[in-house]
């Protein structure tokens, strides 16, 4: 049986990505050092649980899909994912691995079982939604496989905070069906507090940020009352993404404990990463490490 042993809520802007790239030639400015150091915990603590599977839920930004399509819902399932050219040139970053074994059930799981129903992308090239945090998080070679999820978060009707999280709870219900011996990790990823566009451009809301951070853990059902409108009305259109990190709320168990979580807002979008471990696993990791 496979098991879900921790997530991870982050932000991601363009910027992280270019500004990691250059802090790590040049060193990091004093807006952006802050949140690449905050990040050295949750590096720890990936060594120590150890997983060997990432499912990533994630938004695109018209990177890959464009308006003539746009999924609500799509899984990647490829042995590679590319990085998408978002106008700038690709950065010097590889291909993520990606491991069909692992997704094909998945997606089976999500479709057959759950009625959740997936776009199946056979190629998936990956934006700023993942590339601009991932490479923070794990040092090359890049070796264990991603499942990306992405979700519609750019042209509406979106989908609803309640339906995220129902996607949580069923690729929980998906991996605890698998009979592959995996440690399973879920990230779901999306901008904090900010906007890009409108007479708003620039704004962002550090103080709602940081609430949403230290709540989620256990007062997620408060988070999903506030409608995704209040999201954009409180932090910036495009803090509608925060509703993405229900879905990693919602694949873990109620017991599932904080383990780090750390907040800056080094430009004009709210930077905030959350960690959490479910007890059993983190305990188990600890074991085995000795
Ligand atoms: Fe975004």
């Amino acid at each position: 049986m496979a098991h879900i042993i921790g997530g991870i809520g982050i932000a991601h802007t363009p910027s992280m990505g270019m500004e990691y790239d250059r802090g790590r030639a040049n060193g990091f400015d004093s807006r952006w050092g802050p949140w690449f150091e905050g990040l050295s915990p949750v590096r720890q603590w990936l060594e120590r649980i150890r997983p060997t599977q990432l499912i990533v839920v994630y938004n695109d930004h018209l990177n890959h899909f464009d308006f003539d399509a746009y999924p609500t819902l799509a899984i990647g399932i490829s042995s590679r994912f590319e990085q998408a050219d978002e106008g700038w040139g690709r950065r010097p970053w590889p291909d993520m691995p990606g491991n069909p074994s692992f997704a094909i059930p998945l997606a089976e799981y999500l479709v057959r079982q759950s009625e959740f129903d997936l776009t199946v992308c056979q190629s998936l090239a990956l934006d700023h939604g993942v590339y601009s945090w991932f490479p923070c998080l794990f040092d090359l070679p890049w070796k264990i496989p991603v499942t990306p999820i992405a979700v519609n978060m750019v042209r509406h009707p979106l989908p609803t905070s309640q339906r995220l999280a129902r996607l949580g709870a069923e690729i929980r219900a998906a991996v605890q069906a698998s009979d592959a011996g995996e440690r399973v990790l879920v990230i779901a990823t999306g901008g904090m507090s900010h906007q890009i566009s409108g007479a708003r451009f620039g704004i962002s809301n550090q103080e709602f940020d940081q609430r949403f951070l230290k709540a989620l853990p256990s007062e997620m059902d408060a988070l999903m009352a506030i409608p995704q409108e209040d999201y954009m009305r409180y932090g910036g259109t495009e803090a509608a993404e925060l509703s993405l990190w229900f879905a990693m709320r919602a694949a873990l168990s109620p017991d599932a404990m904080p383990v780090y979580d750390h907040y800056t807002c080094p430009q004009i979008t709210g930077c905030g990463v959350l960690a959490m471990t479910e007890p059993q696993f983190e305990q188990q990791s600890t074991k085995e490490q000795k």
